[in-house]
């Protein structure tokens, strides 16, 4: 089925655009940025720009969703791992239309229909935003993330499709326009939900204020602090859209009033940079990380045993079934990290791996490009 016909089927409705946005994507000083809704506005460049590139190659990172007490809102982008996409011009391809040529690393199991696979979804929204008609393009995948992970897989592969289709026709798109492509595939694939694809596009910590219209606002930490994330990833399968259907469609007002509060805390500590006050809340979800948690095989006792090792917070990165906890000393980090995998293994009977990474203060990035 050709890629330009679906894009439709997709009901790939945008928004307006603003024209004079020279490549704010990149600017991490941004705090906020807004566009209509897709279901107000179903408007894409008219005058279709011209390939820049012959290929550009990107890079987003791996994402940390939820952190707690921010189901669905909020979320950071962390350092060293991600997915790579290069997209390149094929007059092999129909014009206005996109292949998917190669997928490497942990996307073995990926489809290569570009309408089923996440980087393809994006990179379409993308060129129906900026209105190609008459260049087809190629779409190769290098997943550094595992799939299903909770690291935000899927949505490092939309990013850097997206940001990768943007530059190669002179980046006219805003990172808030990125984030809605992303969405797109996002929606399609786990879920509507930009808690990892915002952050990965834009890096650092991301809150989305509204989706309707869609608001984001960059949480600057500051940048003395040290951050170090303990990413445990157990051998076993959360898929997203089985996570969330384990959760409650209704919440209690006292359950309601302490995650609000919990929220509010975790962004004012992200602003001053108090780590500690950020451990605290990230472990202070009373809705979502109790229905999930029992379903990962161990992951109470991971919490427990990160605490007990020093960490200032434990949660369910995403929707798991990584767990993240927090700390401001990498050799803590690693102790750290050893006893979560003793204890996925001990009460969990998981293998898993443990990661100490940080924060990623940039999102995605153009990593080369071969000019036409
Ligand atoms: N907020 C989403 C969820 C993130 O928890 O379902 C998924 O990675």
């Amino acid at each position: 089925m050709a890629a330009a016909t679906t894009c439709s089927q997709l009901n790939l409705n945008f928004i307006s655009f603003n024209t004079q946005s020279s490549k704010p994507r990149f600017n991490p000083s941004s705090t906020c940025c807004a566009l209509p809704s897709s279901s107000h506005s179903n408007k894409s460049y008219s005058a279709e720009p011209q390939p820049l590139f012959s290929s550009v190659k990107s890079f987003a990172p791996a994402t940390v969703a939820n952190l707690g007490p921010g189901f669905d809102f909020l979320g950071c982008a962390v350092d060293g791992i991600g997915d790579h996409v290069s997209i390149r011009v094929d007059p092999n391809v129909h014009p206005g239309e996109l292949s998917i040529s190669h997928i490497s690393g942990a996307g073995s199991k990926l489809s290569k229909d570009p309408l089923m696979n996440c980087a393809g979804i994006a990179a379409i929204a993308a060129m129906k935003m900026l209105n190609i008609q008459s260049v087809g393009l190629s779409l190769s995948l290098d997943k550094g993330l595992p799939l299903g992970s909770g690291l935000g897989s899927s949505a490092a592969s939309a990013a850097a499709a997206a940001v990768a289709v943007n530059e190669l026709f002179g980046g006219r798109l805003s990172q808030s326009d990125l984030v809605s492509a992303g969405l797109e595939s996002e929606s399609q694939v786990s879920g509507y939900h930009a808690d990892n694809v915002a952050p990965s596009i834009m890096g650092g910590f991301i809150l989305i204020r509204s989706y309707d219209p869609l608001e984001l606002v960059q949480l600057k930490f500051p940048d003395n602090k040290k951050l170090f994330f303990v990413l445990v990833n157990p051998e076993f399968e959360a898929p997203t859209k089985k996570m969330r259907a384990a959760l409650p469609q209704e919440v209690t007002m006292s359950h309601h009033v302490w995650n609000c509060s919990q929220a509010g805390a975790l962004v004012a500590s992200v602003l001053q940079g108090d780590i500690i006050g950020l451990g605290k809340a990230m472990s202070n979800d009373k809705i979502v990380e109790p229905k999930r948690a029992p379903l990962i095989p161990g992951m109470e006792a991971v919490k427990k045993a990160a605490i007990k090792a020093g960490a200032y917070g434990c949660t369910i990165s995403g929707a798991g079934p990584t767990a993240v906890a927090v700390t401001d000393d990498e050799e803590r980090g690693k102790e750290i990290g050893e006893r979560m995998v003793e204890a996925f293994m001990k009460e969990g009977n998981l293998k898993a791996t443990a990661m100490i990474n940080q924060l990623d203060r940039v999102g995605a990035r153009v990593v080369s490009s071969v000019p036409r």
